[in-house]
């Protein structure tokens, strides 16, 4: 029989991966309507909104398998990415959901392309990204997404804002926009963290769902204090499979944890390499470290990302690999990199929660 009841009961067999519960025992089903022979409602999703179509697709499939009369199924998808429980968050960034912190303990190891490259798959999956080049000292973000323009300055009551840059559909801010090309910025470490306050408070960021900091490397006086500066919903931990590099971040996961920031996950860069020739696999910086300190440390593993020239390439065009190559296989990885990403900073919110979320319907 064609009734509410019925029709939740045949969605809650939906199968979806990555659900600890069913659809509909996770709340994701909302505003369901049945006219005459006619099914609608929402399906609601915790993460960004352009990767479910297929989630839909079950469902519609489901319904009409176990509905033969039903004539239409009427599918909106919603989206209602949690808030931060970070107290300060709201003081300082009063439209932003979620904040997160790229860091690695040794200097080189992929940080700012991470950054770049999960920042750009958030965007192309419909989420509001912005990211922050938090590296004063030596900003990547202009050259790693190609642009170089000065922020437009705005009033904004007695006060002047500055807007963020926008690229690939990231709102972008660096240190990069403001001083001359080739110019070193030679700062003390106060004024490095006072420069991270001022692209925080003083830029008019509108509403982010994810808004990504792109650290210097290091464990040193000024990441602790940018750690301390910034209210961080998490930080994601980057490092290769190498010992030295997983001995450094390894510290710099222990720095975050110690002012009580969680750790989202780590991701392995440059975890092996196929020859493009041969297809031979090289593990050049060795197996499985990243794997293995996020088991250590009892964090996800978010996934592990091959030496591709295409990634360097694309880091130098100012090109994220999902755009520069969208049908490779690294352009893969990185998107599910960062899905993988907004379901942990999902369960994240979920333990932390103290706020009620903000629907954004889009
Ligand atoms: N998976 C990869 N395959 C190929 N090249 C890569 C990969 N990851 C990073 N690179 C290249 O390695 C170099 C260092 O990367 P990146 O600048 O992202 O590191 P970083 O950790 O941000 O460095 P820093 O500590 O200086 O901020 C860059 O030239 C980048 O293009
Ligand atoms: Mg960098």
């Amino acid at each position: 029989m064609l009734n509410k009841e019925n029709i939740l009961k045949s969605l809650a067999a939906v199968k979806i991966p990555d659900l600890k519960n069913d659809l509909v025992t996770s709340g994701m089903i909302s505003s369901l309507e049945i006219v005459g022979e006619i099914v609608r409602f929402d399906l609601v999703f915790s993460t960004p909104t352009n990767n479910h179509e297929k989630v839909k697709e079950e469902c519609i499939k489901k319904i009409k398998n176990d509905f033969p009369n039903v004539t239409e199924v009427f599918v909106s998808i919603k989206s209602k990415v949690t808030t931060s429980a970070k107290k300060n968050l709201s003081d300082i960034l009063p439209y932003v959901k979620n904040t997160i912190a790229v860091a690695s303990g040794k200097g080189g190891v992929g940080k700012s392309t991470v950054a770049v490259n999960i920042a750009a798959a958030l965007a192309k999956d419909g989420a509001k990204v912005g990211l922050i080049d938090a590296d004063i000292y030596g900003p990547s973000i202009p050259l790693m997404l190609g642009v170089r323009e000065r922020p437009k300055m705005i009033p904004v009551g007695p006060d002047t804002r500055m807007l963020p840059v926008e690229q690939y559909g990231i709102k972008l801010m660096s240190i990069g926009f403001l001083v001359e090309n080739n110019v070193p910025v030679i700062w003390r470490g106060p004024m490095a963290s006072g420069a991270v306050k001022q692209f925080m408070s003083d830029v008019e960021w509108e509403e982010l769902d994810y808004l990504l900091f792109d650290m210097p490397p290091g464990t040193g006086d000024i990441q602790l204090t940018l750690c301390q500066t910034i209210p961080l919903t998490g930080a994601v931990i980057v490092t290769t499979p190498q010992e030295v590099s997983v001995a450094d971040a390894r510290k710099a996961l222990h720095m975050f944890t110690r002012v009580n920031v969680p750790i989202v996950g780590v991701v392995e860069n440059m975890s092996y390499f196929i020859a493009p020739d041969t297809k031979n696999r090289y593990n050049i910086f060795g197996t499985d470290g990243g794997k293995n300190l996020a088991e250590e440390c009892n964090c996800a593993f978010l996934g592990g990302i091959p030496i591709e020239q295409g990634i360097r390439t694309g880091g130098d065009k100012g090109v994220p690999v999902i755009y520069n190559e969208p049908d490779s296989e690294h352009a893969r990885i990185f998107t599910e990199i960062s899905r993988t990403l907004t379901r942990e900073i999902e369960h994240i919110n979920e333990s932390h929660s103290q706020f009620p979320t903000i629907e954004i319907i889009k």
